[in-house]
Parts: structure tokens; C-alpha cells; sequence
């Protein structure tokens, strides 16, 4: 009760910011980020646009790789005429796709850029049934499969990065205050969902894919902090605001929904400003493995919290396929040849327990 009216006012929390504080306030007095490369998946619409326009705006270079290229580089014309002079990169990238995905790394790789900041950001929610070209459910494949290939991928460079400039790197998941809405054994829901055994919930398979998000953020900041590696990696909760994320259900049951939810919604700034200040804030240094929502550290569902489950998402590629190696040995598993590497990933097929 106390927590929704905080919420509703938009009191501040510990960080100074709240629920009404926007991407622009919370990155004001962050230091210039002109030295800073960043990559954000979907920044095409919505939460991801906003984020990229707002870093632009404080000056980081962006690389944002997406499916649909045409918006891309109608993203890249737009924060080009607001900020003159930023560097803005666009390159093909469908996260549903493993082979897709190693070769957008591959290509980045090639580029011999800095990576600083890692914006997991894309997401879909979808409504019918659909299995994506490596066999596996297709929001899990992209809302978390792509995005924890994507890392996988560039986390030497983030490592590099941060040894070489002294600066710490960081990755920001994007979740959705939905994951805790799962709950029971999301392997084996995920095995059922993907051979289409059980009727499809598309709220659940997109709850298991943002749980799968935060079970990989606490599992990766694990091994970071083993590594002893200067990259953070943390997860947050934009909260709830309308975007083209509902594309698919377009209409008046919608519009009704959103118009009940009306005093809870964020405008897309505000929407933008958790991840914002999670990838900037000088007073989230060395902050790792946790959980954000408006603005401030905040509790991930049970689920979301049990370290058991926090090895699954990860060992789902990397212990059932050879060319993806063991999680033991993150830094080596993705040198040597690219092109071999980018050939392995598009022949993998269904990486899901059970089969
Ligand atoms: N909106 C909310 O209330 C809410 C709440 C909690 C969490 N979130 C999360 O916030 C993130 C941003 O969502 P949003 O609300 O801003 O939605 P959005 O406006 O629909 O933006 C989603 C972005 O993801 C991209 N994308 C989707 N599927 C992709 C794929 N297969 N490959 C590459 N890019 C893909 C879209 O690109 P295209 O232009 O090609 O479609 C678009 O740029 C998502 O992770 C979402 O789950 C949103």
C-alpha cells in the first residue's frame, strides 16, 4: 500500500529519484559520456529509443544493431538533428536468431571499438504460438536466448574496455516486473512451450522470459566478480508505459486497459530513466546482480532470487553445445575463428532441456 502510493506521488527513494523521474533528469549530472561506446538492442520504438537519444544527448557513441533497418536509421536521422555531431552506427541484428546474432558480434568485433555499456533493451510479447529458426520458443528466443548469446559475445570486449580505458563497463537487462508472475519449473515449461504440448499462455511465456533475464544477470555478475573483471551487469523494471510492445493487440480491449491502468502508467521518459541510471550513475559503481525499479534497488520475485536457478539460463547453451564450450571459461570460449563460430550457432538445434 505504502509502496503504491510512493509509487503514485513519485517520491524519491534512496537514489534521489523515483517513479516520475525522467532519463534526462537522472543522467543530468553524470559525467560526459563522450568517451563512452554503447550498444542498445531495440531502439527502434519506445523505452530503447528513448535510452539511445538520451546517452546521444550526453554524448556516448551508439551502435545499435536491429532487425528493421529502415527504422534504424530513421532512429539514427532523428537523434542526429537533435544532437549534431553524435555518432550513431546501424547494423542488422534479428535476436531470435543465434546465427543472426554472432554475426552482428562478429561484426561489431571487427569494428575494434571500445564497449562500455551493453543495453539489452529489446523485447516482444507475443501473442500466438511461435517457434524461432534455432528451435526454440520464440519470445524466450528473443527476449532473453539472443540477448544472452549477444553478451556471451562481446563480454572480452567489455573486459578489454575496462582494463584499457580504467573505466567500468556495464550491462543493463531489461526485465519487466512481470518475471515474478512465473513461478514452478521454467525449464520444463519452457520444454513444453516450445513443442507446443501444453496450450500457449503468452503472458507466462513472456513472464519465463524476463525471469530468465534476472536469473542470468545474478549468474553473470557471479562470474564477473570471480573473473574479477571491471564490468557490472544488473537488470531493471521500466515499469509499465504504453509502447508498440502491445502492436500485436491493437484495439479497443486495449485501449480500455491501458485507460483503467492510467494512473499507473510512465510516459516513456520516465519509462527510460531506470535504465538510464543504472547504465550511468557514478553511484552505482561496482554495483552487480541486482534488480532495479524506479530508479532504486528493489526485490526480484523468490524465483527470480534462488541461486540454484540463476545456473540454468546460462548452462542452456552452453553445457548442451560443443561450439559455445563451458561456462567455466567465458573468456576463451568465443576466440579463434569468427566465421567458424558464426556457422556453429546457426546449425544449433533446440537447446531446451527434455530433448
Ligand atoms: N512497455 C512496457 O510497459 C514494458 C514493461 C516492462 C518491460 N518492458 C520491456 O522494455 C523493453 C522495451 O520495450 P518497449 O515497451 O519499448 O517496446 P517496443 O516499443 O515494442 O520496442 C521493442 C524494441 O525491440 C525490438 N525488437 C523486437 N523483437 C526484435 C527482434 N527479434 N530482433 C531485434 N529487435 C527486436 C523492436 O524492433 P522493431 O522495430 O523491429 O519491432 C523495438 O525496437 C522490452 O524488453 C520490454 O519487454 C516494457
Amino acid at each position: 500500500m505504502f509502496d503504491t502510493v510512493k509509487y503514485l506521488i513519485g517520491s524519491a527513494g534512496a537514489s534521489g529519484f523515483g517513479s516520475k523521474s525522467t532519463a534526462e533528469e537522472v543522467t543530468d549530472s553524470v559525467p560526459d559520456l563522450r568517451s563512452v561506446t554503447a550498444i542498445i538492442t531495440g531502439a527502434t520504438s519506445g523505452i530503447g529509443y528513448e535510452t539511445a537519444r538520451v546517452l546521444a544527448m550526453r554524448g556516448a557513441r551508439l551502435i545499435l544493431p536491429a532487425r528493421n533497418i529502415k527504422a534504424a536509421e530513421d532512429t539514427r536521422s532523428r537523434i542526429c538533428s537533435e544532437f549534431p555531431g553524435s555518432e550513431v552506427l546501424v547494423f542488422p541484428l534479428e535476436l531470435s536468431s543465434l546465427g543472426s546474432v554472432s554475426a552482428f558480434a562478429a561484426r561489431f568485433l571487427d569494428l575494434d571499438l571500445p564497449l562500455h555499456l551493453l543495453i539489452n533493451n529489446a523485447g516482444k510479447f507475443s501473442h500466438q504460438h511461435g517457434v524461432s529458426e534455432d528451435g526454440v520458443e520464440m519470445t524466450f528466443a528473443t527476449n532473453y536466448l539472443g540477448h544472452f548469446l549477444l553478451t556471451e559475445l562481446l563480454l572480452e570486449r567489455m573486459v578489454e574496455t575496462a582494463k584499457a580505458t580504467g573505466m567500468q563497463a556495464r550491462i543493463v537487462n531489461v526485465s519487466s516486473g512481470i518475471h515474478g508472475w512465473f513461478s514452478g519449473n521454467w525449464t520444463n515449461y519452457l520444454d513444453l512451450i516450445t513443442r507446443n504440448k501444453i496450450p500457449y499462455d503468452p503472458t507466462q511465456a513472456y513472464a519465463l522470459s524476463k525471469l530468465a533475464n534476472v536469473l542470468y544477470t545474478k549468474e553473470l555478475a557471479q562470474r564477473l566478480k570471480q573473473m574479477q573483471a571491471d564490468v557490472t551487469v544488473n537488470c531493471v523494471h521500466p515499469g509499465i508505459v504504453r509502447t508498440r510492445l502491445t502492436r500485436e493487440r491493437e484495439g479497443l480491449l486495449t485501449d480500455l486497459a491501458f485507460f483503467f491502468l492510467s494512473k499507473f502508467l510512465k510516459t516513456i521518459p520516465q519509462a527510460a530513466a531506470t535504465t538510464c541510471y543504472v547504465a550511468t550513475s557514478p553511484g552505482l559503481a561496482g554495483v552487480s546482480g541486482k534488480y532495479f525499479a524506479d530508479c532504486n534497488e528493489a526485490s526480484p520475485s523468490p524465483l527470480a532470487s534462488d541461486p540454484r536457478e540463476a545456473v540454468a539460463p546460462a548452462e542452456l547453451l552452453g553445457v548442451r553445445h560443443g561450439p559455445i564450450r563451458t561456462r567455466d571459461d567465458p573468456l576463451t570460449r568465443f576466440r579463434g575463428d569468427k566465421k567458424e563460430d558464426s556457422r556453429a550457432y546457426s546449425t544449433l538445434t533446440l537447446p531446451v532441456p527434455g530433448n
